[in-house]
């Protein structure tokens, strides 16, 4: 069985995708492919953390305004997520977009998952944006990152019917049922990037 593949895990929130990595491995630590080995914030505080403080593992918190600079605190996220070796870097509900550094260290290997189908509706309100726009049916999609917001190459993406009842709650009973779709398209998209491998030509992502 190959070595498995090392993953940060970066969050600035609850942490339900990053559960679900964990819960993945803990269900088969040697056949998923792939092991959390460190999980870091923008912020203190967040559930993500106390997620994975209660699964044993390290934890680092990178705050922008700790920083003089956007370019200082992408180079400390960068060092610190580096510091912990990862194969791949998994943005999991992480509301920052990073810098030049990180991504000159990690492009190509550093993975987001978004709340609705992209190219449609990127940014930091996703689900509330499909709503008002009036679409009937919005989702999740699964990608690599690049210099854009929420832009880079599509891995997977995942379908969810927007209901009449949605627009009542301002979507946040329409995110819960994204966030369902979510976390089993990202643990299932992570398994095979780990177990299989993959390549980036132009746009287009293929996994063997
Ligand atoms: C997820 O739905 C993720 O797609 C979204 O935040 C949620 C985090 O949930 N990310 C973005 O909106 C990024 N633009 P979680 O903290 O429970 O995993």
């Amino acid at each position: 069985m190959a070595t498995p593949k090392r993953l940060v895990v970066l969050v600035s929130g609850s942490g339900t995708n990053l559960q679900a990595l964990l819960d993945a491995v803990a269900a088969d630590p040697t056949g998923y492919g792939a092991e959390v080995v460190a999980v870091g914030a923008d912020r203190e505080g967040v559930e993500g953390l106390a997620r994975a403080e209660r699964a044993g593992l390290p934890t680092f918190v990178v705050k922008v305004k700790d920083f003089a600079t956007r370019e200082q605190w992408d180079r400390a996220l960068t060092e610190a997520t580096a510091a912990h070796e990862p194969d791949l870097v998994v943005s999991a509900g992480f509301m920052k977009i990073v810098g030049k550094e990180f991504l000159a260290r990690f492009g190509g290997r550093f993975v987001n998952t978004h709340p609705a189908l992209l190219p449609s509706f990127p940014g930091a309100h996703g689900v509330r944006d499909a709503l008002a726009y009036g679409v009937k049916v919005t989702g999740c999609t699964v990608h690599f990152v690049d210099e854009g917001v929420d832009s880079g190459p599509i891995i997977a993406q995942g379908v969810v019917e927007v209901r009449d009842e949605d627009y009542a709650d301002g979507g946040a009973a329409l995110h819960e049922r994204i966030k369902e779709v979510e976390r089993k398209l990202l643990v299932e998209v992570v398994g095979r990037l780990a177990r299989h491998g993959y390549r980036i030509e132009g746009r287009k992502v293929s996994i063997p």
